[in-house]
């Protein structure tokens, strides 16, 4: 997927998933689950490929220290808006989830959060992915990765479960579970995403 041109042309679909009621209750599951026995402040939270910054946005307003990076500038444009139109603090990096450290992203995220972007990167990037979200995640953290299973599509690549695993070396999949993400019926069949939540802890 080419996000520059996506953004430029205004076409960002994956964000109509806020307004589906079965994908935002599954989500906020995801979450609540985190968030168990605990109160907030959370602890911080890194939103790989912020995009607009919906969900980043959400675990703001939860009672997270929330970090969103992202490396489409018109995105980040959106995502700024949106969290001052929301009013939570939420902080915005300009950098490639592949280069988190070099971002200047900062250590000890208690909760990563990517909705879309590692299924689409080529294999040498998401073993760099992985790598960084390893130094930059605290001792007891949590990944959750939204990925579109494997298969020959167009537009994004999608992932297996080994693909995942391989990149995240140092972590186990605790959990995998629909996302039930509906696109416009048009785009699902075309794209059939089949999409899942991965839940990832250290090994
Ligand atoms: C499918 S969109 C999801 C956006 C957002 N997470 C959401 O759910 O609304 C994937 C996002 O990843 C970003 N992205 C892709 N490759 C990236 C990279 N190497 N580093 C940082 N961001 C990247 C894109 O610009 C895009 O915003």
């Amino acid at each position: 997927m080419n996000y520059r041109l996506a953004y430029s042309i205004g076409f960002h679909p994956w964000e109509d998933a806020a307004s589906e009621p079965e994908f935002t209750r599954k989500i906020s599951q995801l979450f609540d689950r985190e968030e168990q026995g605990r109160q907030p402040p959370y602890g911080s939270a890194l939103d790989l490929g912020t995009g607009s910054g919906i969900w980043g946005i959400q675990l703001a307003k939860r009672g997270w220290q929330v970090t969103g990076i992202d490396i489409v500038e018109k995105a980040l444009e959106r995502a700024r808006d949106r969290v001052r139109d929301t009013g939570v603090d939420m902080r915005l990096v300009y950098g490639d989830v592949t280069a988190l450290r070099a971002a200047g992203i900062g250590s000890g995220f208690r909760l990563v959060l990517d909705t879309g972007t590692f299924h689409d990167l080529d294999s040498a990037q998401r073993d760099a992915m992985g790598r960084e979200v390893s130094a930059v995640a605290a001792p007891d953290a949590t990944v959750l990765l939204l990925v579109w299973p494997k298969r020959r599509r167009p537009l994004i690549r999608g992932a297996s479960r080994v693909e995942i695993e391989a990149a995240f070396s140092g972590w186990k999949v605790t959990h995998v579970e629909a996302s039930h993400f509906r696109l416009p019926k048009i785009l699902e069949v075309l794209l059939k995403p089949g999409e899942q939540w991965y839940r990832l802890r250290r090994v």
